[in-house]
């Protein structure tokens, strides 16, 4: 297949909801539909259920399944999708926020119990940063939940973008009955675990007395009225809003009975973007170009602590990747060479020849790889958008047996290459400061500090809750700020200097007090 063929068939995405609306759910029926795997049960939860116990085992478990079904690939209608997959664990959305930055939309679910949830919030702030295009799955329809009008203007309100619902409930909970495609008109009626739409549908007007026939008096009144609100109150659904972030579409379903499904798997193929072009610090990056060039925006460390290699997750932003040829690490300026790139099928994972914009690799890697590194036939140029965002919690790591000095530095550095968490430097001393945004990711630090590099630490709390990378159009200005808050000044893994707030009013007053001062939220401005 030609190159242009290929690159217009990828379709990347990612899944992302509040832990427990139907991420994992939702994913294995996708799977299914693209036949990427047989049976429901395939995909394994990628989520650590107890929250802050010490169950490492668990959190073993866990990082070898999310080696796993990091990317999940699937062909449907002739397109290749990939889903990249987020964790499902609040105290690593760091890693979902890096995740984001390697796709070209989303599919938001929704708790149609819960309605928008804090995670949901977060995690759309980090979209709308980008402009990335959103659909939104209204799960758990048979549950009963909040109204759907309620809904759409809960979405809007707090995640600060338009909708336009595409299918519409026929009530909820017990009483669902399905959902009406309001751009098809057809009528989908709900039964758990349909394979496909056509089983039982009807395409009518919404005038048809068949309705009544099917759903009652009284709700084919309900429905022709909403139906009728729906249109006088919303636009028509527009495309090209969709692509530029500005107007979500949203669907009504349930994923555990794999119902209202496939309406959205049918938009998304149609509407969503193929591969976007990327920015980078010096020109953006045409996913067309002929020549190859990616990001790595995740890496994974090897269970096995015998073995330290990594595998680094790499975006391709344009041109064809190929087996086996030399590329330029641009931030080392090493050549490197890749004889077992892998790609990913659902529960398998297999060395692939060629890769196309969008595709997802995973690089055998001995410690070359930083989140962000970019690799390219030779042009030099680094891609930008892969922000670190503010940590929560900061704590201070306490060397518990100085034999291990050595070894507890090194574990530290390259864990948060890794982007297991934050790390930031203060003087005097050289005192390392890790910043996370959960709790877990110190035990997990903790632990694989011990296992893997034979080092034991313990953790200092410190008071701060926020850091702000500091820029100033006046090296002086700069200079003399860092020197008078020495004491709340850190360093970060590139050396910049960051200022740690203990609270936000603290951050406040510090900003207003020095308006020659800028402070940034993320690390890159
Ligand atoms: P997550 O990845 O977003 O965290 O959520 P996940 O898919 O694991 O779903 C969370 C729980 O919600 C699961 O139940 C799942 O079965 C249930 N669920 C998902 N979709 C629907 C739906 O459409 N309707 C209803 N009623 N429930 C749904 P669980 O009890 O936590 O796990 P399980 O033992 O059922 O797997």
């Amino acid at each position: 297949m030609s190159f242009d063929k290929e690159y217009k068939r990828r379709r990347t995405f990612a899944i992302i909801a509040h832990p427990d609306a139907g991420k994992t759910t939702l994913t294995e029926k996708l799977l299914l539909f693209g036949g990427a795997i047989q049976t429901a049960g395939a995909v394994k939860s990628n989520k650590i259920k107890k929250s802050t116990t010490s169950d490492f085992m668990e959190i073993e478990k866990q990082r070898g399944i999310s080696v796993a079904t990091s990317v999940m690939t699937f062909e449907y209608k002739n397109l290749k999708i990939n889903i990249l997959d987020t964790p499902g664990h609040k105290d690593f959305a760091e890693d979902t926020y890096r995740t984001l930055t390697a796709v070209d939309s989303v599919i938001l679910v929704i708790d149609c119990v819960k309605g928008v949830e804090e995670q949901t919030e977060k995690l759309m702030e980090v979209c709308r940063m980008r402009d990335t295009p959103v659909i939104i799955f209204v799960n758990k329809m048979d549950r009963e939940g909040k109204g759907p009008f309620d809904l759409l203007d809960e979405l809007e309100q707090k995640l600060n973008i338009k909708t336009r619902p595409i299918t519409w409930p026929v009530n909820g909970g017990r009483d669902f009955k399905g959902v009406y495609h309001l751009l098809e008109k057809k009528m989908n009626f709900f039964a758990i675990n349909k394979q496909k739409v056509e089983e039982d549908i009807f395409e009518f007007g919404i005038d048809s007395p068949i309705l009544e026939e099917k759903i009652g008096t009284k709700d084919a009144a309900q429905l022709r009225e909403d139906v009728e609100l729906i249109e006088g109150v919303y636009e028509e659904f527009n495309k090209e809003a969709y692509l530029k972030g500005e107007l979500a579409p949203v669907f009504f379903g349930s994923a555990v009975s794999n119902f209202g499904v496939m309406e959205l798997l049918n938009t998304f193929c149609q509407v969503s973007p193929l591969p976007i072009s990327r920015k980078t610090d010096k020109r953006e990056v045409q996913p067309t170009e002929k020549n190859f060039s990616g990001f790595v925006f995740k890496i994974h460390a090897n269970i096995d602590p015998r073995h330290r290699d990594r595998i680094a997750f790499l975006r391709i932003c344009s041109g064809t990747f190929n087996r086996g040829e030399f590329y330029s690490h641009i931030r080392s300026g090493k050549k490197m060479r890749f004889s077992n790139p892998y790609m990913f099928m659902a529960d398998s994972k297999n060395v692939v020849d060629d890769a196309y914009p969008g595709d997802v690799i995973g690089l055998y890697d001995t410690g070359n790889f930083k989140i962000g590194d970019t690799l390219s036939e030779g042009e030099q140029f680094q891609f930008i958008g892969i922000p670190s965002f503010s940590p929560e919690l900061f704590r201070e790591v306490i060397n518990t047996n100085p034999l291990k000095t050595k070894q507890l530095e090194k574990g530290v550095q390259q864990l948060s290459e890794e982007g297991v968490a934050q790390l930031f430097t203060m003087q005097p001393g050289n005192r390392k400061i890790i910043g996370t945004v959960g709790e877990l990711q110190f035990e997990v630090i903790q632990h694989r500090l011990l296992n893997e590099y034979g080092a034991s630490c313990s953790f200092e709390s410190k008071p701060y809750s926020k850091a702000c990378w500091l820029t100033a159009d006046d090296p002086e200005k700069l200079g003399e700020f860092i020197r008078l808050k020495s004491n709340f000044i850190a360093y970060d893994k590139d050396n910049r200097p960051v200022f740690l707030a203990e609270t936000d009013w603290i951050l406040r007053m510090n900003k207003e007090n020095n308006p020659d001062i800028e402070f940034h939220t993320t690390s890159e401005f």
